[in-house]
Formats: C-alpha cells, structure tokens, sequence
C-alpha cells in the first residue's frame, strides 16, 4: 500500500506542498519579525524624541525660574502609548519625584556618553525585557547631559504579532494542504488508473491470459504509447502462442498420415497377406514414396524451424542469376510440354550477385512448382529476371485461380495449405530464406486471373 503509486503520487505532492509552505512560512515570519522590531524602534525613538524635547523644555523653564510646573502626567502618557517611560540621571532634574516619572539606578544604563541609543533591558523589578530607546536630556544644545530619558516597550509586543501571523499562516497552510490533499488525490488517481489497469494486465498475461483489457488512455502522452504498444505485445504473444499451437499440432497430424500409411502396407506384408509378387512390389513402392514424403517433411520441418531460430548457414558466393534462373526453367520442361502449359522465360539482365546459389534455386523452384501445381493444363507460367536499382528480382507469374486478398498474408505461414496433398511448408521456407538472403517475396495476385511471386534481393548482400 505504502509503495503503491497511488499513495506515492499524492504524499509527494503533499510533501512538497508542506515544504514549500514551512518555507515561504519562515521567509514571512523572518521577514516580519525584522520589519516588526525596526517599526517598534522607529516608533520608540520618535516617541523618545518627542518626550525628551517636551522634558527638556520643563527643566530648561525649571532650571531658568527655579520652579517646577509640570504640564502633563506620565502615567497618563504611559497609557496612551503602551510604553514604559523611565529617567535616568542626575538628580539634579527639578522634581524628579513629582514628574512621576521612574526612575533607573544610574549605573543601569550608559547615559552620560550623550548620545541616542537602542538596547534591550530588564528594568530593576520587571519581569519582561524591553527594547528601549534611551535620548539624553540637556540644559542646552551641545552641553553635558544632566540625564536621559527611556522609552522602552515590550519585546513581547514582537513576539504576539508573530503569533498572530503564525496562527494566520498555519490556517493558510492547512488549507492549502487541504487543497492539495484533493487535487494530488485527483490527480495521481488520473495518471494511475491506467498504470495499475496495465500491471493487471501484466498479471493476466504472466498468468497465460493474452486476451486481457487494456483500457484506453484519453490524451496519449507516455502512458498512452505504453498501453497502445502493450495491447499490440498481447495480441502478438496472444498471436505466438497459438501459431506455435498449431504448428505442433500440424507437425504431429503430417508426421502420423504417412506413418499410418506405412505402418499398414508393413503389417499387411508380415502377416503375409498380399500373396501376389506385383500387389508386393505396389506395397513396397507405396512404402518407398511414403518414406521420400517423411523425410522431405523432416527436412522441411527442420530447415524452418532453423530458419525461424536464425541457426542456419548460408554461403556467400558468387552466382550467376541467369544461369541459376536457366536451371530452375529447365527443370519444369517436361512438365510444361506434358500439360501444355504455355511455359516462357524473360531475362531482361543477366546479373551476378553474390549470395547462396542452392538457397536462391530452392526458392525459385519453390515458386515455379507451387504455379506448376495452381496453372491448369493448357495454362500459362512465366519465369522473368531483372536487375534495377541495387536489386535483382525473379518473377514468377501465372495465369492460375489466383491468391484471395484474405489469403495473401496466410499462405507464408507454415503449415497452411488450400489443397490436402501439400504440407504448406513450401512458401513459409522461401519466405524465411528470402528474409535471411536479406530480400523478400512481393505477390501480387488477381484472383481468377493468376498470381505473380516476386524474389527480391540485394545485389549486394549485407553482412
Ligand atoms: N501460384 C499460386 N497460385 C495460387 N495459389 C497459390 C500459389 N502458390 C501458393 N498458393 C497458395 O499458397 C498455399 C501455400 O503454398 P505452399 O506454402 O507452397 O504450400 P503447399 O504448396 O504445400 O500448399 C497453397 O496451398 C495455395 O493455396
Ligand atoms: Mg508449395
């Protein structure tokens, strides 16, 4: 569960979500808590300032008439900035008492340098810090101060608008965590629906099941590609698998047919039935082609089965197409003169290439025998070469009954075969054989005009 896409897609995304937003968090809270402390100092000096020029003005007037009036209360000031407002000094300030103002130990803090300061202090029996702004107070411009005043705040001050921002942008987080929670959730359902029906599939098809349903991905994209190639995977194993059925299965029923029938004419010679020399000699002859038909059909089995696992050798010579093409015409003559076919050969080149002779003849001949057995007596086969474009072709046409469109395909599979007396093996040999000289066979048929089979190949085979 925990390492299951679906749980990965969206805890990252939340996971992300929640970094970033701790982190734009603590930029805001930095942020703040500096822009926070230089406002309260802006405020505290401006206060300071003012405060010390109203004092100033009292002692000047006090030190001047030798009395002392006081025109406002510091509590009162006190309360309406939210300060704290302290002296520190010389007591020779005209009724400090009265000014009610508090008053610091003189040594608390430096004022007698004279000059403006920010510092934090805990002033004698406080509890809090403060942050503070400490002017000195003059009898006149550029003389020694006689003291100073302080106006200090709570640090605290900071630290509860820091809460106050804090709860906001937790709230703010949480909602957008929220928020992703649901669209991540969306999301990575969308992008792993199709994964998961994909790897249950697989499942399906480890298990031998090629027939499974791979749904259809809206929008393509890598997904899409992956579930279109997988379908075409299945359907082609799907496909493997019941050709390498068949081919069992055909291999077995066209090894037993001559079996069976040898194994009758044996049984029947043993128990001594056919008493008659020339019913005898029938048998044997029967047993004799049955025999040739065994091993052709081994050979056959055998060459395909190497030519499919690519474990066959072929030579590289040089070969005379024109002569090669004379002895595959030759050896369908009598044939032809027999059944009078109109049988006629065309040489437009006279090529030599170089690739294996007896692989290149087996196919020709291969070719002319199936237009041979397919052209009715009194029809018409063609055998033509030509060369053109680094290519050599040999031609096979006939005026035979033709391949249908929905055999074109069929026929170069082993084993299929539109008449009883053939094995099918022929073409799906030529074809492979075509395919490792590095060429291939094109047919081009009009049902019940003819077909005409086509050997290409390189004029130059690759290695
Ligand atoms: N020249 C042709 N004209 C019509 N059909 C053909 C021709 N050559 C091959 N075929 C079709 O292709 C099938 C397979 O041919 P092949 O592989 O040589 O096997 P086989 O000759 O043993 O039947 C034939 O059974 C036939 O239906
Ligand atoms: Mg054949």
């Amino acid at each position: 569960m925990l390492g299951s896409l679906r749980f990965r897609l969206p805890a990252l995304f939340l996971v992300g979500i929640v970094v970033s937003g701790v982190i734009a968090a603590a930029i805001a809270l930095a942020l703040f808590q500096s822009y926070a402390h230089k406002q309260l100092l802006v405020k505290l000096r401006r206060e300071a300032n003012g405060l010390t020029e109203l004092y100033q003005k009292q002692a000047i007037a006090a030190n001047d008439t030798g009395k002392h009036t006081l025109r406002f209360a510091p509590p009162q000031l006190e309360r309406a900035t939210g300060d704290k407002i302290f002296y520190v000094g010389a007591d020779a300030f005209p009724g400090s008492g009265p000014t009610g103002l508090r008053q610091l130990p003189q040594d608390a803090v430096d004022w007698r340098s004279g000059k403006t300061r920010t510092f934090e202090f805990r002033p004698p029996g406080f509890k809090r810090t403060y942050l503070a702004v400490l002017q000195p107070l003059r009898l006149a411009p550029g003389s020694a101060p006689f003291g100073a005043l302080v106006v200090a705040t709570p640090k605290t001050e900071i630290a509860s608008g820091l809460r106050r921002l804090l709860e906001r942008l937790g709230l703010a987080l949480i909602g957008g965590i929220l928020a992703a929670a649901v669209l991540g959730w969306y999301l990575s359902r969308r992008i792993t629906r199709p994964v998961l029906a994909l790897s249950a599939a697989t499942d399906e098809i480890s298990r031998g099941h090629y027939d499974v349903d791979v749904p259809e991905v809206r929008g393509g994209g890598e997904i899409g590609h992956l579930a279109q190639r997988f379908r075409e995977m299945a359907a082609r194993l799907g496909d493997a698998e019941q050709q390498e059925r068949n081919f069992l299965m055909s291999v077995s029923h066209e090894l037993r047919t001559p079996l069976t029938a040898i194994r009758g004419h044996v049984d029947a010679l043993r128990e001594g039935i056919a008493a008659d020399p020339a019913v005898r000699a029938a048998s044997l002859d029967m047993i004799a082609s049955e025999t040739t038909r065994l091993e052709r059909l081994v050979g056959d089995v055998l060459d395909l089965a190497k030519l499919e696992a690519h474990r066959f050798t072929l030579l590289s010579e040089e070969v005379d197409m024109t002569r090669l093409c004379e002895q595959a015409y030759a050896a369908f003559g009598e044939e032809a003169r027999r059944r009078d076919i109109d049988y006629e050969k065309r040489f437009d080149a006279s090529p030599t290439i170089v690739t294996d002779g007896d692989r290149v003849l087996q196919i020709i001949s291969n070719l002319l025998s199936n237009a041979f057995r397919w052209t009715p007596n009194g029809g018409k086969v063609e055998l033509e070469l030509g060369a053109s474009n680094g290519r050599v072709s040999v031609a096979v046409d006939d005026n035979g009954p033709g391949v249908p469109a929905a055999e074109r395909e069929r026929i170069f599979r082993p084993f299929w075969s539109r008449d009883d007396s053939g094995t099918g093996l022929g073409l799906a040999i030529a074809h492979e054989l075509a395919a490792a000289l590095g060429g291939r066979i094109e047919l081009e048929s009009e049902p019940g005009e003819g077909s005409r089979f086509e050997l290409v190949l390189p004029a130059a085979r690759r290695e």
